[in-house]
């Protein structure tokens, strides 16, 4: 990933650019984003589905340069509010390759997605379908995909496992919901029904529940066929690709997991005999998340309760994920060598809470003081795009670097944005 090169003399680098050169010159929090790093994922994404149509997720983080490079690598966008899409739409990327997603789309959702014609509107519940006809007219006409759960239970933490049959996504194919909509959507005259979606949920580094998804898909949409004489040209798999926070840390194996993806695929079209749909996946952490890192300054090292806590000038506001799903990062000093000896701390975040904990049981060299720096990498994916201004702190920056140069793609938020939508008195 991103800043896990082996420093000299503490100098660690990303994308040819010193780490404490950019806090520097940024100020601190920052989140360095490694343009190679993202191309490279984008293309092992290509390289492992030349088949397959890899729209990358948006809600991982998105920003204009971002939607240019992802495009510019042949992917399409996994969209979920008007929001996304008019940002991906203003950074030039053609609407037709984008994918409008969401369990309770609002009608500017759908009325963007349809307006600017994105290619697929993914049908979440039964009672999308006559919103989505409706909104459509009766001179249009919209691509959609059926979001389906085919009961599997797969995902980092309960809080985002999204294909089992007790929580607010998609049909439950279990229950016969899914069948259901699959013959409602058949009889609108304006949607054309071009496949099948799922997404298990997110973190996930084994392949086996993808396997079973894909019997399961392939088994519905061989019942849409006896049913209905219908062949579904597409399934989208969704994403939930897990990545490695820490050194040992399982990830997927993304080549192995093609083959084996496709493989169950074919195995399961031939005994159904059905022609092998198009696959559509939507990796979005896989892609950004190893590429990003983040900076923060060392504000107060506290000893306290047996514990040394160091605490930093960001935390839960920029990174709520540890506070939400108990996720641990491996932070590291940089830009200065310290030859101190390794001491278990907690890494703490500013925010006034006792749950704001970045990092426990990791070690840093036992001289670490305020104004060190410290990285944590691995941070590119729901950071930012999850970020809050609790406590008043503005949002950090964006920098992007390559080929040893750096450049600003987000600004920070500062005192005078967080006033500006006070309007009251
Ligand atoms: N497709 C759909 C329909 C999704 O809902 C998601 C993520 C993805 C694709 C991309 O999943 P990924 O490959 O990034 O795992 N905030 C949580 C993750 C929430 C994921 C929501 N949906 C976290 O920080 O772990």
């Amino acid at each position: 990933p991103a800043g896990t090169a082996e420093p000299a003399a503490g100098r660690v680098t990303v994308g040819g650019v010193a780490l404490a050169a950019l806090a520097g010159e940024h100020g601190t929090p920052l989140y360095v984003l490694d343009e190679a790093e993202v191309r490279a994922r984008c293309r092992a994404y290509r390289d492992a589905f030349p088949e397959a149509t890899v729209l990358y997720a948006a809600k991982a983080f998105l920003c204009r340069a971002l939607v240019r490079w992802v495009g510019e690598e042949g992917l399409g966008l996994d969209v979920c509010s008007a929001g996304e899409l008019g940002l991906a739409v203003a950074a030039g990327l053609p609407p037709e390759r984008m994918v409008l997603h969401g369990s309770a789309k609002s009608p500017a959702d759908l009325r963007a997605g349809i307006e600017h014609g994105v290619g697929r509107v993914v049908i979440d519940g039964a009672a999308e379908i006559g919103r989505i006809a409706a909104a459509v007219g009766p001179t249009g006409r919209q691509r959609v995909l059926i979001r389906v759960t085919p009961g599997i239970g797969a995902g980092a933490h309960p809080k985002v496992r999204t294909a089992t049959d007790d929580q607010h996504f998609g049909l439950s194919i279990g229950d016969g919901h899914a069948q259901h909509a699959v013959a409602r959507v058949l009889r609108q005259p304006n949607l054309e029904l071009t496949g099948l979606h799922c997404h298990l949920g997110s973190g996930i580094t084994d392949a086996r529940p993808y396997l079973v998804a894909v019997r399961r898909l392939v088994g519905l949409m061989a019942r849409v066929r006896d049913t209905h004489g219908v062949l579904l040209p597409e399934l989208d798999l969704g994403g939930g690709h897990g990545v490695a926070y820490r050194p040992g840390d399982p990830a997927l194996d993304l080549p192995a997991f093609a083959r084996r993806v496709r493989g169950a695929l074919i195995a399961a079209c031939a005994s159904a005999r059905l022609p092998v749909p198009r696959l559509l996946i939507e990796p979005g952490r896989a892609i950004v998340g190893p590429a990003g890192v983040a900076v923060y300054r060392v504000l107060a090292v506290k000893h306290t309760g047996g514990r040394t806590f160091v605490a930093l000038d960001g935390g839960m506001s920029d990174n709520p994920r540890p506070a939400l799903y108990g996720v641990r990062y491996a932070p590291r000093l940089v830009g200065r060598h310290s030859t101190a000896e390794p001491r278990p701390v907690t890494v703490v975040g500013r925010h006034c809470e006792a749950g704001d904990v970045l990092a426990e049981g990791v070690t840093l060299p036992a001289d670490v003081r305020p104004g060190d720096l410290l990285a944590l990498p691995v941070a590119g994916a729901y950071h930012l795009s999850m970020a809050s201004t609790y406590n008043l702190v503005g949002r950090p920056p964006v920098v992007a670097v390559a080929g040893g140069t750096a450049r600003l793609l987000v600004r920070r938020e500062t005192l005078a944005d967080l006033g500006a939508r006070d309007v009251g008195r």
